[in-house]
């Protein structure tokens, strides 16, 4: 990368973007916040509604699982850095279209590039398929170490699978903890 851009150029960037059609649709754009400097970044899909109305990722209900899930692992959200594979709602909800990611894909790679996380944790399939163009289903994928530019990468589930699904938060929980073995964590 010849040119480097700082974390607040990238959020410029990203608030006045008109890469795909999201732009038209959202209310706020979500860049991602953190701990500039955190050994443990979270990434997830794209915002939801209480995300676009706020401008922040992961405020909504599955972002109050994150919270927890960030508490038990001996964590503060503020040491933490908490990114998106795309920075605006998706309309409905729905899965980030390939173009949509295409357009916005290297945002969340600027910010790994420039936080240098020790450990990257992936929340749900889509962050994997677009970060690491792995197709695999988040079943296969999670609890699996893999490896994005050196940076070791655990896949697991999305909060907003696990509050539908209350049973998987055992397997979530194992890969936390795998998480945590890896950051020397209390
Ligand atoms: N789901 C996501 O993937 N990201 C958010 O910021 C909120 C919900």
């Amino acid at each position: 990368m010849s040119q480097t851009y700082t974390l607040d150029e990238l959020q410029q960037m990203v608030h006045n973007c008109q890469g795909c059609q999201l732009c038209r649709t959202r209310t706020n754009t979500v860049f991602g916040e953190g701990n500039p400097h955190a050994s443990l970044m979270f990434i997830g899909e794209g915002p939801g509604r209480d995300e676009d109305l706020q401008g922040r990722p992961f405020v909504g209900r599955a972002g109050q699982l994150l919270d927890k899930m960030i508490a038990a692992m001996g964590l503060q959200r503020q040491q933490v850095y908490i990114g998106n594979i795309v920075k605006c709602r998706p309309p409905n909800n729905r899965t980030p279209l390939p173009d949509e990611a295409a357009a916005c894909i290297n945002f969340i790679k600027w910010q790994i590039y420039l936080v240098q996380p020790k450990v990257i944790v992936l929340l749900g399939a889509t962050a994997a398929h677009y970060l690491l163009d792995d197709p695999r289903g988040i079943m296969r994928l999670r609890g699996n170490w893999l490896n994005y530019q050196g940076i070791p990468v655990m896949p697991t589930y999305h909060p907003a699978f696990l509050l539908r699904q209350e049973n998987a938060k055992r397997d979530a929980w194992q890969d936390l903890q795998q998480v945590m073995a890896r950051l020397e964590c209390p």
